[in-house]
């Protein structure tokens, strides 16, 4: 297939892009960073702004693609911080994205919401269809995506799919959202031996290893569509919480110090996210089921991340 993914140069894309070129695809990047230096070579490499309608249409039209991953975003802690941004490249980018498929025909367009597209309030297990009244500029602008998808679905057939993704944990540099902290827990307490979470101990929202991430995003775009009873599933694997994120290094990490210095509108943002989804439907429509829990993670997440140390590859700044 030919396959365009937008804002492949984040934590998601990178994982992905090596994966689609080993599947065969014809991998063409949008992307405003510029091409990383570790980009698989088959690679089309285009770097633009999303918000710029002209250059999204150009690299649709030039590359023709049969399948759009389109993950290029503002998260939620940058999102609070610059909202206008946030709200451009989120909301008017999804919409240039979804404009060039009906133009030019793109048979598919995945779509990455968040949990942060629910708001406060919610039932402990938050099923896929709610009330969903998110109190931050980044669930504003993922739930206004999805209902766009949604219309041009209705509107214009497009076969738009999309999942929520829980907070994402990888070997890799997180992108600026609010789950960070957990991640952070493995990265600093590896190379420095402390670090300090800016949420409470207390704090719990879905999580979700990258390798069953990226295994969902693949699976949802293969699944017949005749089988999807929706377009955007609730996906979830890892609903733990601070404390019990750094318990799990605790175990694996001798002599890590990892204490907790909340900060206030973060943790704000936390405490109006869901602390566990219902994916009944992914699990019933297309068969979703995650791999890891916060054991088998942790295991994996360290090894891979004690690799990247010993390579002294640069390490996320908190
Ligand atoms: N990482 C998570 O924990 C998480 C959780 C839920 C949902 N998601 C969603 O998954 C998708 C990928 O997330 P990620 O963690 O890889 O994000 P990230 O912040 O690491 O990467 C985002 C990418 O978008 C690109 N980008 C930003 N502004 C752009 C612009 N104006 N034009 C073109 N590209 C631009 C960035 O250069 C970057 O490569 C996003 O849509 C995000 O909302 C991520």
């Amino acid at each position: 297939m030919k396959i365009l993914v937008t804002g492949a140069a984040g934590q998601v894309g990178t994982d992905l892009l090596p994966l689609l070129v080993e599947q065969g695809h014809e991998v063409t990047v949008f992307d405003i960073a510029r091409r990383p230096a570790g980009c698989p070579e088959p690679v089309t490499w285009v770097q633009g702004d999303i918000t710029g309608r002209p250059e999204v249409f150009d690299a649709v039209k030039a590359s023709r693609p049969d399948l759009i991953y389109h993950l290029a975003a503002i998260l939620s802690a940058r999102g609070e911080d610059m909202p206008h941004v946030a709200y451009r490249v989120n909301l008017d980018g999804t919409m240039n994205v979804l404009e060039a498929a009906r133009l030019f025909e793109t048979g598919q367009v995945f779509f990455a919401s968040t949990i942060a597209a629910f708001g406060p309030g919610l039932p402990d297990l938050v099923p896929n269809e709610i009330s969903m009244r998110p109190t931050t500029m980044y669930g504003v602008t993922k739930v206004a995506g999805e209902l766009l998808g949604e219309y041009y679905a209705r509107k214009f057939g497009l076969d738009f799919r999309g999942v929520r993704f829980p907070g994402l944990l990888n070997a890799g540099i997180p992108g600026g959202g609010t789950s960070d902290y957990a991640l952070f827990m493995y990265v600093e307490g590896l190379r420095t031996g402390s670090y300090a979470a800016f949420c409470e101990p207390h704090a719990m929202i879905p999580f979700m290893y990258m390798p069953d991430a990226l295994r969902a995003i693949l699976e949802l775009a293969e699944a017949p569509r005749e089988k999807l009873t929706r377009h955007v599933y609730n996906i979830a694997s890892i609903s733990a919480t601070a404390e019990e994120f750094a318990d799990a290094v605790r175990a694996r990490v001798p002599g890590v110090d990892l204490t907790f210095e909340p900060v206030p509108e973060l943790q704000a943002i936390l405490d109006s996210w869901p602390r566990a989804l219902d994916d009944t439907a992914a699990r019933e429509d297309w068969g979703w089921q995650p791999e890891y829990d916060l054991e088998a993670m942790s295991d994996d997440l360290i090894a891979k991340v004690k690799a990247l140390l010993v390579e002294d590859a640069p390490a996320p700044t908190p």
